[in-house]
C-alpha cells in the first residue's frame, strides 16, 4: 500500500512539472486532489486497512498529499511569474514616463467662485435663469421702453422666434421675483451677450454677476455700504471705488462704479466694474401686474441691484490689461492660475 502511494507521488510530480499553462496544471490538481482524484481515492481505501495498519498508512498519506500541495503552489508562481514576463514582452520599462499635465481653474472660474463665496456670507442665496431670454424678460419687466437703443438689432442678438441672446443677467431679478415673496436677496452669476465691438475691454459674450435684495426698508446706505464690503473683501481693504451717477431703466437713482486697475506695464486707470441702484418702483408695479398680487408693492418694498463685470473683475484682480486673454485659452497664459 505504502508504495502504492509512492507511486501516486511520483506520477502527480511528473504531472505537475510537465504542465505547461495553468489551465493543465488545475487538470493536474483536479486528477490527483479533487472530488475523484487518485489521492482522494488513496485516502478513501484506507478504511479496508486491518486497524495496525492505519496509522501508518494515514502518515503516508498526509505525506504525498502535503508534497504534492507544495509542488503545486511552487508551480503556480513559476507559472505566473512567465506570464507576467509574456505580458511586458516588447515594452520598454526604462523609457520615462509622458509627462502628467496637471489641470487647474480657469481665472474666470476662480474670481466667480471668490465672489459668490462673499456674497453668500453675506446672506445672498444663488438664483438661475435662461440665457435665450424673452423680450418681456430682458426689457419690459425692467421698465425698458421699446425705443431704448439696448432693444435694437444692432445691440442685441435676436431669434428669428422674437427670442434674444440677454444682454444682461438683470432678467433673473425678474424671474426671481416673478415666483419668490419678499425679503429676496439673491445673486445670479451668468453670461450675457451683446453686439459688441470687441476691443481689450470688451466681448459679445461676457459674464456678469447679479445681485438683488428687496425688503422693507432697503436704504442707498445699504446698496453703498454692500458693495464697498464686497469689493473690499474680494481685492483688499486699500482697494480705490468710485460711485458715478447713471442711468439704467430699472433703477433709479441709479450708479456706475469704477475701480483703479493696476495692470502690468500700464498706469493705473478706473474701469467700469458694475451697474447698481435702488430697483425702480416702476418695475415693482409691473410686477404686481403679471403676478396678480400686491406683494411687492412699490409702497411697501424697496430695494436695490447691482450687476458687474465677471471679466472685469478678473481683469483687477490679476492685472491682465486685455479682456481677450480669457477667452484665448493660451495656456501659457492660463498656467499662471493653475
Ligand atoms: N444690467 C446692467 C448692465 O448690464 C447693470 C445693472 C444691474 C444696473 C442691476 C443696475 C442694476 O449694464
Amino acid at each position: 500500500m505504502k508504495q502504492q502511494l509512492d507511486t501516486i507521488q511520483a506520477d502527480a510530480l511528473a504531472a505537475i512539472a510537465a504542465s505547461a499553462d495553468q489551465k493543465a496544471l488545475d487538470d493536474t490538481r483536479v486528477a490527483f486532489l479533487g472530488k475523484k482524484g487518485t489521492l482522494t481515492a488513496a485516502a478513501a481505501a484506507m478504511k479496508d486497512l486491518p486497524n495496525e495498519e492505519k496509522p501508518a498508512y494515514g502518515q503516508a498519506l498526509n505525506v504525498a498529499r502535503k508534497a504534492v500541495t507544495e509542488a503545486i503552489d511552487a508551480k503556480l508562481v513559476e507559472l505566473q511569474e512567465v506570464e507576467d514576463k509574456k505580458s511586458v514582452d516588447g515594452i520598454d520599462l526604462t523609457l520615462p514616463p509622458r509627462e502628467l499635465l496637471e489641470g487647474g481653474l480657469h481665472p474666470l472660474t476662480l474670481i466667480k467662485d471668490r465672489a459668490v463665496q462673499i456674497l453668500r456670507r453675506m446672506g445672498f442665496a444663488l438664483a438661475d435663469g435662461p440665457e435665450i431670454e424673452t423680450e418681456y424678460h430682458c426689457f419690459d419687466a425692467l421698465n425698458t421702453p421699446d425705443d431704448h437703443p439696448a432693444r435694437n438689432e444692432k445691440d442685441t442678438f435676436y431669434f428669428d422666434s422674437g427670442k434674444l441672446l440677454r444682454t444682461h443677467t438683470s432678467s433673473v431679478q425678474i424671474r426671481t421675483m416673478e415666483k419668490a415673496t419678499p425679503p429676496v436677496r439673491i445673486i445670479a452669476p451668468g453670461s450675457a451677450y451683446r453686439r459688441d465691438e470687441i476691443d481689450a475691454t470688451h466681448l459679445s459674450v461676457f459674464n456678469q454677476l447679479e445681485g438683488l435684495f428687496v425688503a422693507e426698508d432697503v436704504k442707498l446706505g445699504d446698496l453703498k455700504g454692500t458693495l464697498e464690503y464686497f469689493f473690499r473683501a474680494l481685492f483688499g481693504t486699500e482697494t480705490e471705488i468710485r460711485f458715478r451717477p447713471h442711468f439704467f431703466p430699472f433703477t433709479e437713482p441709479s450708479f456706475e462704479i469704477d475701480i483703479k486697475l493696476h495692470a502690468k506695464g500700464q498706469e493705473p486707470k478706473w474701469i467700469e466694474v458694475a451697474g447698481c441702484g435702488m430697483v425702480d418702483p416702476a418695475v415693482f408695479s409691473s410686477l404686481a401686474e403679471s403676478r396678480g398680487d400686491e406683494v411687492f408693492d412699490p409702497e411697501k418694498v424697496t430695494g436695490f441691484a447691482f450687476g458687474m463685470g465677471l471679466d472685469r473683475l478678473a481683469m483687477i484682480q490679476w492685472g491682465i490689461k486685455d479682456i481677450r486673454l480669457l477667452i484665448d485659452n493660451d495656456t501659457r497664459f492660463l498656467k499662471q492660475f493653475a
